[in-house]
């Protein structure tokens, strides 16, 4: 047991020095213990790399500086805010966490991971790192970078695809934290556990050599630490083909848009009508405009669990033709700042830029 623990000192105490020296300490959400912004940039993470969260974050920020602002603000332009970063449960979450802190903790989020953990969209492990980062309470995060590292350091092995391994796993990260009330080591500590993974400790070629911790590594002393984690379980992938009926006003600068369902693909974004066959969507067409559909080439959309082939057919059309079908039509200055599902946004702009 102190064996153990002097362990666990080692640990902690490397790897804080080891952040402050070489880990990243510039990123806009670092150095503020705003739990606010530390929240926004927890979730832009979540499946998002850092360069492509920098940019949306600044103007998420300087749409929504408060919480109090985003949960005023209309579902519409968070959407829009969000639109390219994907996995948009996140911002139908985000909003509505916004609008649970304003309603049940007067505007101020709460200090422990307990209670932070009960707000849309905050699992477990987010509610670890914003109350670490910014309140220093003891709590560990278990993200896929930290699963990495502790399996390594620890040799566990046990099959992460079960979810009471990865509690076991989560029981031992516990043991590793600094101690309770140093909350600088506890913030630095959580920041180079990420660190650690996104820069040295690499899925497969592990940078054993610059390692803090190598010494204290039971993955390395047996070999292969590039064997942990194990995790059996593979996504299975699936394919779907849609056709995306991309029509134009009579002088081509507005789209006919939709707002898609709660649920379902692109659920809660604004959309280009979609069908499943070519007859399908060619029947939803007013019978003047059939014979001018134009189907412009097929395209790849890679989702996490399936690949998505969409067929945009796009056809001229006016209000009075298009009235059969739910939507609206929105002005060329306007589709931009909706929120519009990342394939549909680049069709978009490619034909805006080519409107022949
Ligand atoms: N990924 C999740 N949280 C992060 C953070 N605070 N810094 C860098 N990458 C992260």
């Amino acid at each position: 047991m102190r064996r153990a623990r002097q362990r666990a000192d080692a640990f902690w105490a490397r790897l804080v020095i080891w952040q402050e020296v070489h880990g990243r300490s510039s990123l806009p959400w670092q150095n503020t213990r705003d739990p606010y912004r530390v929240w926004l940039s927890e979730i832009m993470l979540q499946q998002t790399q850092v360069s492509t969260v920098l940019g949306y974050y600044e103007r998420f920020l300087a749409r929504c500086p408060t919480v109090a602002e985003l949960a005023g603000a209309p579902e519409d332009e968070v959407m829009g805010l969000w639109s390219g970063l994907g996995y948009y449960s996140r911002a139908r979450n985000l909003h509505r966490c916004a609008q649970e802190v304003v309603a049940r903790f007067g505007g101020k989020f709460p200090h422990s991971a307990e209670l932070l953990q009960t707000l849309p969209g905050i699992g477990r492990s987010t509610a670890a790192a914003i109350a670490a980062f910014c309140f220093g309470e003891r709590v560990s995060i278990m993200d896929g970078n930290v699963k990495r590292v502790l399996s390594r350091l620890l040799a566990f092995d046990a099959d992460l695809a079960s979810g009471a391994n990865e509690k076991l796993l989560w029981k031992a990260a516990d043991e590793l934290l600094p101690p309770e009330g140093d909350t600088e080591a506890i913030s630095r500590y959580t920041q180079g556990l990420m660190d650690l993974g996104a820069t040295v400790c690499l899925p497969r070629q592990p940078q054993c050599l610059i390692c803090p911790v190598e010494a204290l590594c039971e993955g390395r002393r047996q070999g292969d630490p590039a064997r942990l984690p194990v995790k059996t379980r593979k996504l299975k992938r699936s394919s779907q083909s849609l056709w995306l009926l991309l029509a134009r006003s009579g002088n081509g600068d507005a789209v006919w848009l939709q707002k898609r369902p709660a649920t379902g693909i692109w659920a809660g974004l604004h959309a280009l009508p979609v069908f499943d066959s070519a007859d399908a969507l060619e029947s939803a067409l007013p019978a003047a405009v059939r014979p001018a559909a134009r189907h412009l080439p097929p395209f790849l959309h890679v989702l996490t669990h399936k690949d998505l082939h969409l067929h945009p057919v796009e056809v001229d059309a006016d209000s009075s033709e298009m009235c059969g079908l739910a939507g609206r039509w929105v002005a060329a200055q306007d589709w931009p700042a909706l929120g519009l599902p990342a394939p549909v946004r680049r069709l978009l702009e490619a034909r805006a830029a080519r409107p022949d």
